[in-house]
């Protein structure tokens, strides 16, 4: 069985004390039955993370995710973070390679292989982002483009390694906008990323890994987008900052 795995983006937004406010509320709501299954993962800004983690508490179906991480282990690097340190007071997930990195902190792939094998060999689970812009949706060549960001960030790991990553499915054009994929276009996209990763890594291995969809996810749509098959929970951004918009979209399945 996939886990199912509902993650909040804050991004660069919530103040400490709002970010407090939101995590016990979420952390109060999860403990639903229905629930129970899912796994809800908090990615506040870098320095809520602590914080997060001690609200959390014994919540067993809550973890706390950094946004981002180093590529590198330690050393002179001022201004980073590393995913030893991550790991080191709790941290979980961590996303990795989101589109806003992509294009505003020039983040390429080479780099990103990097920064997953970083947050593998410290413990912490990946949550590997991909997704094509409006340019290349219109074109046709979405399929194409992103089984390449696969094949180039992640196709030199193990299958044991492999097996540890999450991936979200983030059409650019849908984050932030308002505008979602439709449920069969996610369900089309997600069957060919897991398509193409058993063809390196085998079926077995494909049918483990969980794939996210992201890009205006929210409680009105997921329910439709939760249905199909080969969409295994989400990656939230804007509905993430509202407790019992997140909540909703958990309750989804
Ligand atoms: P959105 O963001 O839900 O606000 O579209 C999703 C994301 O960027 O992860």
């Amino acid at each position: 069985m996939r886990k199912k795995i509902i993650a909040g983006n804050w991004k660069m937004n919530m103040t400490y004390d709002e970010g407090q406010i939101l995590t016990s509320e979420i952390v109060q709501m999860a403990q639903d039955e229905q629930l129970k299954d899912v796994i809800l993962v908090l990615n506040p800004p870098f320095p809520h993370l602590h914080v997060v983690k001690k609200l959390i508490g014994g919540a067993s179906n809550v973890f706390v995710g950094a946004q981002n991480c180093s590529d590198k282990e330690s050393g002179a690097y001022t201004g980073e973070v590393s995913a030893p340190i991550l790991a080191s007071f709790g941290v979980s997930f961590v996303i990795i390679g989101h589109s806003e990195r992509r294009e505003y902190f020039e983040e390429t792939n080479e780099l990103l292989t990097e920064k997953v094998k970083q947050a593998l060999a410290a413990g912490l689970q990946p949550i590997f982002c991909c997704g094509e812009s409006l340019d290349i949706r219109e074109a046709g060549t979405h399929e194409p483009n992103v089984k390449y960001q696969l094949t180039d960030s992640l196709f030199e790991l193990s299958a044991e390694e492999i097996s540890k990553v999450t991936i979200a499915y983030e059409p650019i054009w849908a984050i932030g906008t308002g505008k979602t994929a439709s449920a069969e276009q996610a369900q089309e996209m997600h069957a060919a990323i897991r398509k193409h990763l058993a063809g390196k890594y085998g079926k077995e291995v494909a049918d483990s890994i969980s794939i996210l969809y992201g890009g205006s996810m929210k409680p009105s749509n997921a329910a439709e987008l939760l249905a199909k098959p080969d969409v295994d929970g989400g990656l939230i951004g804007g509905a993430s900052l509202k407790s019992r918009d997140f909540i909703d979209i958990a309750k989804s399945y």
